[in-house]
């Protein structure tokens, strides 16, 4: 997303391209891009979608110390992850940490909200478009706060069941888990197997998303978002009878 709204803006965008081995980011190369380039703002996502991890924590805050332009943590999947730059706001100018109601399973309020020292929100405050957020969504984002505990509650449960998950897709021969601490796993198949798998899990009624097409460090990779107890059964069950 963050390329397309680039493009559509006429902005320059530059990606740097993740750590192979462990999907971290490639600290030597992104200082070095930034000090080139320059740029005026840097998104970190934090955990990373769709390889789950979380960058190296001493990794981003040199990134924060050395760029002159803001950096946003995307920290949508921050509630799997029990991890947060929140903390490190008040010792950074330049720092600004985003959040969304999204990964919650309130996906379609389309609230998100960003956290910052008061000096910047204030500019970002000019450039939002009138009433951006609508009645029904307040509302529903007011009870929702009202009642965190249930999604205290599922987070708890997807956060197990993602260990589960991982346990069993390691299991298997051929497949091979990374560690998440999103609400997903991206895991690798044997070579050219993944959008062969993804369609047979498709055609038994399961979707996931095949990552193979983007290639590079995604080529054979397939992402399954984990769901209710039954929900992450019947996708084991179905991969193994596709593998
Ligand atoms: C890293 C990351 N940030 C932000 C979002 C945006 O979520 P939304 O637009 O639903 O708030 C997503 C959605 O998949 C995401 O993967």
């Amino acid at each position: 997303m963050y390329k397309q709204l680039s493009d559509c803006l006429g902005l320059n965008y530059l990606s740097i391209p993740l750590q192979a081995d462990d999907f971290d980011l490639d600290l030597p190369v992104m200082l070095e891009a930034i000090k080139t380039h320059q740029p005026s703002v840097i998104f970190l996502a934090y955990p990373n979608n769709p390889t789950g991890n979380l960058f190296s924590h001493s990794a981003i805050l040199q990134i924060i110390n050395i760029a002159k332009g803001l950096v946003v943590i995307d920290e949508a999947y921050a509630p799997f992850a029990n991890a947060s730059f929140i903390g490190s706001l008040p010792a950074h100018n330049n720092l600004l940490v985003m959040r969304t109601v999204s990964k919650l399973g309130l996906a379609g309020l389309r609230l998100g909200y960003v956290i910052g020292r008061p000096a910047i929100i204030e500019q970002l405050n000019k450039i939002r478009l009138p009433y951006n957020i609508n009645s029904l969504t307040q509302l529903s984002a007011n009870f929702a706060l009202c009642n965190h505990s249930i999604f205290d509650h599922q987070t708890l449960k997807i956060c197990e069941e993602r260990s589960l998950v991982f346990k069993q897709l390691n299991a298997l021969a051929g497949i091979k888990a990374y560690p998440s601490a999103a609400n997903f796993i991206l895991f690798k198949t044997a070579a050219e197997q993944a959008t062969r798998i993804f369609l047979a899990l498709k055609q038994q009624g399961i979707l996931i998303k095949d990552m193979s097409p983007q290639g590079s460090l995604l080529k054979d990779c397939l992402r399954v978002t984990i769901g209710k107890p039954e929900e992450n059964e019947a996708f084991i069950t179905a991969l193994k009878y596709c593998l």
